[in-house]
């Protein structure tokens, strides 16, 4: 959603809008549109919600640490598998943020050799606790004991009882000595809405995850992280659209002269020599889909969420890629995604029919720019309703003929599927619509707490929500999805606003229904009132001129309107603001107005969402459960695709996520804006994902908000090529920003896909890792580093897998980029220039200065890799037909090693593979075997290239399995040495048989 939010009130009024009718044109593309009826807007007001003051703000709120008992452990039974006991109030309650339970049950479990699992909820259903919910396994996979027979950990749970706290308990690692977790010292507050356990931090401590939030890679101790799925535009250091309750912490350790380890507490200068170091790491999941803050502070780390139990896993690495892994046995490995889905994608709001969208993809095809799949954002609708296509600009028979096309030349297409379904106006019989009908018929749609349609609103006006905990909305959204499917064969589906978003609070169309269709409570882009004046970032730097006249006339609006401002400042410092606070009822919960404030970025938990006293089947609230909307969509679209074409795996991107998503589908970092700093904070937003067990993510490819540059999107469009999801999308109105628009973006995008196309087959490799291991794919610098704490918050480079690094430019103006070449100062490792193969010189200092004029991004391969290559196409179809090559980047020690994972590129379940393993000991030696019968990918091998060749050899003759094939060439500006003309060798197939090649 867009930033609308921030928009000045005057924008938003109610009002008579124009609207299309049921063959039209969306309002917001007025010029094109074919009749008008006058259109109800749902008052501004409506979505305003109580106003509220965030305790972590609020002076006056109580700290329940000082006024809450704590709890006193008893009837405590140890077993070679864990520990139970009870818990009880160890004195009178405090019912701070809702009402004390006076007994609850700890159970421990060691339920593998890293992982332990501690759970504590309430004993039994009382009156003060009655309505506590504690999330299903049916909906969130929880870890199990392994056979019940768990004897040896790494991890021990231990609890002590004191006189001031009562009971805590600490997790410790074994085989390190290292407390992981600690509430000893502190107390354990539960009450039916509010828990707290608040956790003893090491100085200086390193943690990661805790998103979605757009903020460096490391969190940092001085920030609050609120999860709570949030339809909001990408603001810095606020909730957002998925939440994870995840850490990752690494801890650094200096080795002295007397080999005694001490913790680093410091950041540490990037060129102090890293041998003297390690790290060690863990990480923690709760798993809770409630409301939740984790509040990092110096010392401390707090964990309070709104309901439901505490259910804490722990993993024990001790490395990143163990943690990664250790806990996407808990949550589920990710999906095996399909090759084309690594292909470029352009998406934008505002294609406003097939002639336009077929347009672009034409154009991509005459600048010889490669284009996997065009994507339709809400344009394509009917009146904004799923599963609907306005039949005017987007009728089903020139559809299905586009696609055709399409197909035909190896593309794909993707459309926008909303969380909201429109809910028709009942006394409009032309308002019909089945889709509406068949989820009310099937009792599958969300309720107001006395039994009756939850309406919202959304785009199309009035709508209604699916309730995905129920099992019938699944067969709804299955059929819905299918029947859709043999209208217009979509190649995957983008789900949005699936917070799940509202734009109103509470079930504001209830009793309005007759108005439908009405208009979003604001302007949409471009309507009037709503335009875009903004000019690109740094204007005034390229464009001098234009600038100037541009800032006299900004300059007569910014009069205009701080005058606006500065009245406006002076209502709000002359009246003194009154929020709303609750107290607690005992036995009775206030859902919508949780005594405890979470700092929500909307403020009121149902401002631009359901209300929390929304109901799911069995009186389930999506107070307790909200978190998980996102998710449960993503899975439903998952199963409905796989129905509908159940041969090809399901392609699904979604924006509101949460733990397992991965296995589903893979994420865009959503409402980003055309700035700099947005194309920064894609990296530690990616990177995270990566910890989240979601590899398939990427961003709004040279902004969606405001009008993008030539040079913003000339680095951005190079950035993403090394993103798993590559799209370009741009709101509506905004400037196009198609890679063809600026001649300079052509170049520079056709030059960082070319890298990308070769990289292919690794990516798709590494892909093929995350789904069976739980690798990584886009990895930090301090994951592939860990004995350098001075990469510790490195989140403006990146790894793709182990072997890539990606230098960016990512400020304005510059030409050159200062970046590391982690363990290259320490004579530790060798990286390559991508596009010339040479090795780079090692640094005077570990921090260095590289060229990066625009156009050019900075790409490496580190030493020690050998990668299999394909050259690029304007698909990735027509790029799995060519030739290979195979480039040999030796390590310090002169050895490489590669893998290669291939199939079809889309079976559910590929009759065939093939695994192929590429080593070398030395230049000119090459040895490859083959494993598996896939032979779809058996092509000529073309040439191979070995980097970090000192000196010629003294016989360029080369052999493949002993018999000559060719000469090899080298280069000594290079030190490459390459192979060239193989295509007749191994029979025209690299991949039917094992074979060596040596000189
Ligand atoms: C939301 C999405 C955005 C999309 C828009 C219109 O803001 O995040 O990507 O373009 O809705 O559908």
């Amino acid at each position: 959603m867009l930033s609308f939010s921030f928009l000045p009130s005057f924008l938003l009024g109610p009002c008579l809008a124009l609207a299309q009718s049921a063959t039209s044109t969306p309002a917001s593309q007025a010029s094109s549109a074919t009749s008008f009826a006058p259109q109800f807007t749902v008052p501004s007001e409506a979505d305003e919600g109580a106003t509220l003051l965030p305790n972590i703000n609020d002076e006056d709120a109580p700290n329940a640490q000082d006024r809450c008992p704590g709890y006193t452990a008893s009837d405590v039974k140890t077993s070679a598998t864990g520990l139970t006991a009870q818990l009880s109030l160890a004195g009178p309650a405090c019912n701070v943020y809702g009402t004390d339970i006076e007994n609850l049950v700890l159970t421990v479990e060691y339920q593998t050799d890293s992982r332990l699992h501690v759970n504590i909820q309430p004993a039994e259903i009382t009156p003060q606790n009655e309505s506590w919910y504690i999330l299903s396994t049916d909906y969130v996979p929880a870890g199990s004991q392994e056979d019940g027979q768990m004897t040896t950990s790494d991890l021990t749970f231990s609890w002590d009882h004191s006189e001031e706290s009562g009971f805590g308990f600490n997790v410790t690692r074994n085989s390190t000595g290292d407390v992981l977790f600690s509430t000893t010292g502190t107390k354990l507050v539960y009450e039916n809405q509010f828990i707290e356990i608040v956790t003893q931090q090491d100085e200086g401590y390193n943690l990661y995850g805790l998103g979605e939030v757009i903020h460096g890679l490391r969190l940092g101790n001085n920030l609050t992280r609120t999860l709570y799925a949030a339809d909001v535009g990408d603001p810095i250091d606020e909730n957002l659209y998925g939440s994870h309750p995840f850490y990752l912490q690494t801890k650094y350790f200096k080795r002295g002269d007397d080999n005694t380890i001490t913790l680093v507490t410091d950041e540490v200068d990037s060129d102090e020599v890293s041998g003297n170091y390690t790290s060690t790491t863990h990480g923690v999941y709760f798993r809770s889909a409630h409301a939740m803050e984790v509040l990092l502070r110096s010392n401390n780390v707090t964990w309070r969420t709104l309901g439901g139990s505490i259910d804490l896993y722990f993993f024990s690495g001790p490395t990143q890629p163990q943690v990664t892994q250790q806990y996407q046995q808990v949550i589920g490995l990710p999906a095996l995604q399909s090759y084309w889905g690594f292909g470029f994608h352009q998406c934008r709001w505002g294609y406003q029919n097939w002639s336009v969208t077929e347009d672009v993809v034409d154009t991509y095809r005459k600048f010889g720019i490669p284009l996997e799949t065009i994507w339709n954002d809400i344009d394509y609708m009917n009146q904004y309703r799923d599963f609907e296509n306005d039949q005017v600009r987007f009728g089903y028979d020139e559809g299905a003929d586009f696609l055709n096309r399409l197909h035909d030349n190896g593309m794909h297409y993707i459309p926008i599927v909303d969380s909201a379904i429109y809910a028709p106006n009942p006394e409009n019989a032309s308002d019909a619509y089945p889709t509406f009908d068949n989820g009310r018929d099937s009792n599958s749609l969300l309720l107001n707490p006395d039994g009756s349609i939850y309406y919202g609103a959304v785009w199309p006006g009035y709508t209604v929500f699916a309730d995905f905990l129920e099992n019938s909305t699944h067969t709804w959204w299955k059929n819905e999805i299918v029947a859709y499917y043999q209208k217009i064969p979509v190649d995957g589906i983008w789900i949005d606003m699936s917070e799940v978003s509202s734009f109103c609070v509470g079930s504001c169309g209830t009793g309005n229904l007759t108005l439908n269709p009405v208009h979003p409570p604001f302007k949409l882009p471009g309507e009037p009132g709503n335009v875009l004046y903004e000019y690109p970032e740094g204007f005034n730097l390229t464009n001098a001129t234009e600038a100037a006249a541009a800032s006299s006339s900004s300059q007569s609006q910014a009069d205009a309107s701080s005058t606006t401002a500065s009245s406006s400042a002076a209502a709000t410092s002359s009246s003194s603001t009154s929020y709303l606070r609750t107290t607690p009822t005992p036995g009775v919960r206030n859902v919508n107005h949780p005594p405890y404030v979470i700092n929500h970025v909307q403020g009121d938990l149902a401002v631009h969402a359901v209300s929390p006293n929304a109901t799911h089947v069995n009186g389930i609230l999506e107070y307790d459960i909200h978190n998980l909307y996102g998710h449960q969509i993503l899975q439903s679209t998952y199963a409905a695709l796989a129905a509908a074409m159940p041969d090809k795996r399901p392609f699904v991107i979604g924006r509101s996520t949460f733990p397992g998503s991965g296995t589903v589908a893979g994420h865009w970092g959503g409402d980003n804006a055309s700035k700099f700093y947005y194309m920064y904070f894609s990296i530690p937003q990616a990177l995270s994902f990566s910890l989240f067990g979601i590899p398939l993510v990427g961003v709004d490819t040279c902004g969606f908000n405001g009008q993008s540059s030539e040079e913003l999107c000339n680095r951005w469009m190079q950035l993403s090529a090394f993103f798993p999801f590559y799209r370009n999308h741009n709101t509506l109105s905004a400037n196009s920003q198609e890679a063809y628009v600026w001649a300079s973006v052509i170049d520079a995008a056709k030059t960082a896909m070319d890298v990308r196309f070769q990289l292919l087959p690794y990516l798709y490799t590494l892909f093929y890792n995350a789904h069976t291991n739980g690798e990584t794919v886009m990895r930090a610098l301090a994951w592939e580093f860990p004995h350098d704490p001075s990469l510790a918050a490195a989140d403006r480079q990146f790894f793709l897998g182990p072997s890539i690094l990606v230098t960016p430019v990512l400020t304005q103006g510059a030409t050159s980029v200062d970046g590391v070449f982690p363990g290259l100062f320490e004579g530790m490792e060798v990286y390559y220039d991508w596009y010339n193969k040479s090795a780079i010189a090692a640094p005077a200092t570990k921090n260095t200065t590289i060229d990066a004029p625009l156009g050019h991004i900075p790409v490496y391969i580190r030493g020690g890799a050998i990668l299999a290559t394909q050259g690029m196409a304007l698909t990735t179809r027509d790029a799995r037909q060519g030739a290979w090559s195979v480039i040999v980047a030796p390590d310090v020690d002169g050895q490489a090693v590669g893998n290669l994972y291939l199939d079809d590129g889309e079976s559910v379940a590929p009759n065939a593979t093939k695994s192929v393993t590429l080593t070398s000991f030395g230049s000119g030696l090459l040895s490859v075997t083959v494993d598996g019968a896939y032979d779809g990918l058996d092509l000529p091998l073309a040439n191979v290239t070995f980097l970090g060749v000192r000196e010629k050899p003294a016989d360029l003759a080369v052999k493949i399995n002993g018999v000559v094939v060719g000469e090899s060439v080298f280069d000594e500006k290079s030190g490459t040495l390459s192979v060239t003309g193989l295509e007749g060798a191994l029979g025209g197939k690299v991949w039917g048989g094992s074979w060596n090649l040596s000189l």
